[in-house]
């Protein structure tokens, strides 16, 4: 099976290439190669004859139909984007550009592609979002594939508004989709802005670790690598039109995260103090979401995913990972942005 996956270069799309391509997979990975994305994390796929490499933005339609034309893919899993909140809040056109505009060109240049090859019936275009297009819950409950959408962040809007097209191309034009929402994820390749490596590579430093407001938001962590397994899954075996929720059932607060992290730490890396001495309560998000929490039986049910890791076994994992490959993060730790406090524009 030949898979066009956008967004290839970045955290969950390269664990999905190097899934896809380790299954004897071929891959053509389409990425802009924004801030967020990164070569080496797919450096051992790139060796296989099984895959190729596109360097082509999403907003560029021509060069889409290119791609598709040059590659002839039986399947496409969409999830380039810009994936980090706090970036939204202070600039959102990109968001609405690469998320929203982004998709539309995906799904026409699909559109154009599938119906020129006499719409075979087993192409797929799988979208890959996120939990955050619910909005946030109260102390209680879950989110199920019919929670109405709310979303709360530009970042949120804008996938929200890409999961819209994606339906009502399917209801339109018959393009057959699948979709999935995952909640939030972590492990190797994670980018150093987001919570878990920014804690690790703050308690390496010596440096504060800030934690937003009182730590108390809680998220369903999932390993990333999971993750790319229930997503080829959803891609092989998903029914058409359908979308499925996908999460680790591991809801923590991120203070808890953070005091963890800081745990293993003192074990694996021990220093004079306790690196929990660090942890600094920063002012919150603004529109910051509570709780996100998944309800996965749809995808567990009908499909028999089931995550490989704990979350305690997840983060140990990681902070390994990180540990033996300071040569990866510190290389975009120079990266625009990188180290600072962002979000803060509202
Ligand atoms: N990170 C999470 O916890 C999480 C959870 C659920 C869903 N998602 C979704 O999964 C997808 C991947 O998330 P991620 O965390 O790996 O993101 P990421 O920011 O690490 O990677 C995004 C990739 O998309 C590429 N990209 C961005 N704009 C592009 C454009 N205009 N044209 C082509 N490529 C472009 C980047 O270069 C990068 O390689 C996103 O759609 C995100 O919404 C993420």
């Amino acid at each position: 099976m030949k898979i066009l996956i956008t967004g290839g270069a970045g955290f969950i799309g390269s664990a999905v290439v190097r899934l896809a391509v380790a299954r004897g997979h071929e891959v053509v990975n389409v990425d802009a190669l924004t801030y967020a994305a990164c070569l080496d994390n797919v450096a051992e796929a790139a060796q296989s004859p099984n895959y190729a490499f596109a360097q082509v933005d999403i907003r560029d339609r021509a060069a889409l139909d290119k791609v598709f034309d040059e590659h002839q893919p039986d399947k496409v899993m969409h999830l380039a984007a810009e994936s980090h909140v706090d970036r939204s809040i202070d600039g959102p056109g990109d968001f609405i550009e690469t998320n929203i505009t982004g998709t539309f060109n995906m799904l026409e240049a699909a559109r154009k592609y599938w119906e020129g090859k006499g719409r075979p019936e087993d192409f797929r275009f799988h979208h890959i979002s996120t939990d955050e297009v619910f909005g946030t819950l109260g102390e209680t409950g879950q989110f199920t594939e019919d929670t109405p959408y709310a979303p709360n962040s530009p970042y949120s809007a804008s996938k929200a508004a890409s999961d819209h097209l994606v339906r009502a191309w399917h209801e339109t034009y018959g393009l057959p989709i699948v979709m999935t929402n995952c909640s939030n994820n972590y492990g190797p390749y994670h980018f150093p802005e987001k919570l878990i490596p920014v804690v690790i590579l703050k308690a390496l430093a010596g440096a504060p670790i800030p934690v937003y407001g009182q730590g108390l938001n809680v998220r369903d962590w999932l390993y990333v690598e999971d993750h790319a397994d229930a997503l080829l899954l959803v891609l092989e075996k998903g029914k058409l039109g359908r979308s499925y929720n996908i999460g680790g059932e591991n809801e923590k607060t991120n203070i808890d995260i953070v005091k963890t992290i800081c745990a293993i730490l003192d074990e694996k890396r021990p220093g004079n103090d306790k690196y929990e001495e660090q942890i600094t309560y920063v002012t919150d998000r603004p529109g910051h979401d509570l709780r996100y929490a998944i309800d996965p039986s749809r995808i567990r049910d009908e499909l028999g995913w089931r995550p490989s890791v704990t979350v305690e076994e997840g983060i140990e994992k990681t902070v390994q990972w990180y540990l033996d490959n300071e040569e990866w993060w510190r290389a975009l730790q120079n990266r625009d942005g990188v180290g600072e406090r962002l979000g803060t524009k509202a």
